[in-house]
């Protein structure tokens, strides 16, 4: 089959090097001429509302999915009229839009941060009034990697979050003063058969994600399980979702979801049985899924800025290096770097060297 990719950035990228061996083919849109998973399967350059490429992808392939979830509305239900496409138009409608997407949350009982939609900056006092400080100010729509989003310390602050983000649907949330990020990758079939990955454990500098780690932690992964299931019954799923949680003592707080392949998950490629690419395959083909189970324990280090020297990194024994083929700047990902074995202090101990080699990308030091 051919399946099409809205988006062809590193996920979409890895999505089809993962279905190649499938013997799938694959059609990338990306406004972006340069996108990195053109160097691999044919772009289609055009922007993701334009209704001749739109009709261009679904003619030229079986079944339409994303790597990239802040697609126009009306793009997605206009390819939807024409070809096959995972997961729904609803799905991405409301995991594009953080009110809707809390609203979702709240309905199926899944604690969130205590939060408020704001609309002027009237509403924002109100606001930061109810909920106190320090507070989130997140633009509803198109945020990532920490963009759009502002830290509210106290009232003095109101004004300055208000000039620098009014004017677009915003949300204030509740800092939620948590003791680890987790997230839970899960795929789910066309038939309704599902599979959860073992939790993730992230941490985040500056907004952007560095480290995940495989977890096991028994007393997390059924909570985050059966939301899981909650949240992709309620959808009628088919593919890869990604939820972030905060863990605050025995809870977990929902933070926002992906209706995607998710950088959390990039650790699946080695260290899991089946990975999240070939899994989001499986699922929207109408395959039986691949095991979720990991391999040992596993760890990926993302490079943002520039990437470290190859030669540095392969030599470091149990260690898969991805270069997603985008030129260096500042605050892009581009590429990481996975450690998968059986030995948890020897994953540790490469895990520091490669932060540190991460960290070094990033302030820019190897040249
Ligand atoms: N309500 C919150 N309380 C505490 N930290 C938060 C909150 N919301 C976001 N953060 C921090 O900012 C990071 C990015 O925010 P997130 O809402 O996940 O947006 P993005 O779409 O940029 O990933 C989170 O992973 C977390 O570290
Ligand atoms: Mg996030």
């Amino acid at each position: 089959m051919t399946v099409g990719i809205v988006g062809a950035g590193q996920l979409g990228r890895m999505v089809a090097l993962a279905g190649y061996p499938l013997g799938q083919r694959f059609v990338f849109l990306d406004p972006a001429a340069d996108a990195c998973a053109g160097q691999i399967g044919p772009l289609i350059n055009a922007p993701y509302d334009d209704e001749a490429a739109l009709a261009e992808l679904a003619q030229r392939t079986e079944v339409v999915t994303f790597e990239f979830e802040n697609v126009p509305s009306h793009a997605v239900e206009s390819l939807a009229r024409q070809v096959l496409v995972y997961p729904l138009p609803d799905t991405l409608e409301i995991a594009q839009d953080r009110l809707h997407e809390k609203q979702l949350f709240g309905e199926l009982g899944i604690a969130t941060a205590s939060y408020e939609a704001v609309d002027s900056l009237e509403e924002l006092r109100t606001a930061a009034d109810n909920l106190g400080y320090p507070a989130l100010l997140k633009t509803r729509r198109l945020g990532y990697d920490g963009k759009g989003q502002s830290l509210l310390r106290g009232a003095s602050d109101v004004e300055a979050v208000w000039n620098t983000l009014g004017g677009v649907p915003l949300i204030l949330e509740a800092f939620v003063d948590f003791e680890r990020e987790l997230s839970l990758v899960a795929a789910r079939s066309r038939d309704g058969t599902m599979a959860c990955y073992p939790l993730s454990e992230n941490e985040h500098r500056g907004g952007i994600l560095r480290v995940s780690k495989s977890c096991h932690d028994v007393r997390f992964q059924a909570a985050g399980e059966a939301i899981a299931e909650a949240v992709m019954r309620r959808l009628d799923y088919v593919g890869v979702l990604a939820i972030e949680f905060f863990q605050s003592g025995e809870e977990l707080i929902a933070n926002e979801m992906a209706p995607r392949v998710h950088n959390s998950g990039h650790w699946t490629i080695e260290g899991a049985e089946t990975s999240q690419f070939e899994n989001h395959l499986r699922a929207i083909l109408g395959l039986p899924l691949g095991s979720t189970a990991a391999r040992g324990c596993a760890a990926m280090v993302n490079f943002v800025g520039r990437l470290p020297d190859i030669a540095t990194v392969t030599a470091l024994p149990h260690v898969h290096f991805h270069d997603y083929g985008k030129a260096p700047r500042a605050g892009r990902k581009v590429g990481h770097a996975t450690i998968a074995c059986t030995d948890p202090k020897h994953a540790d101990e490469v895990l520091t060297r490669l932060v540190a080699l991460s960290d070094a990308c990033s302030r820019g030091e190897l040249e």
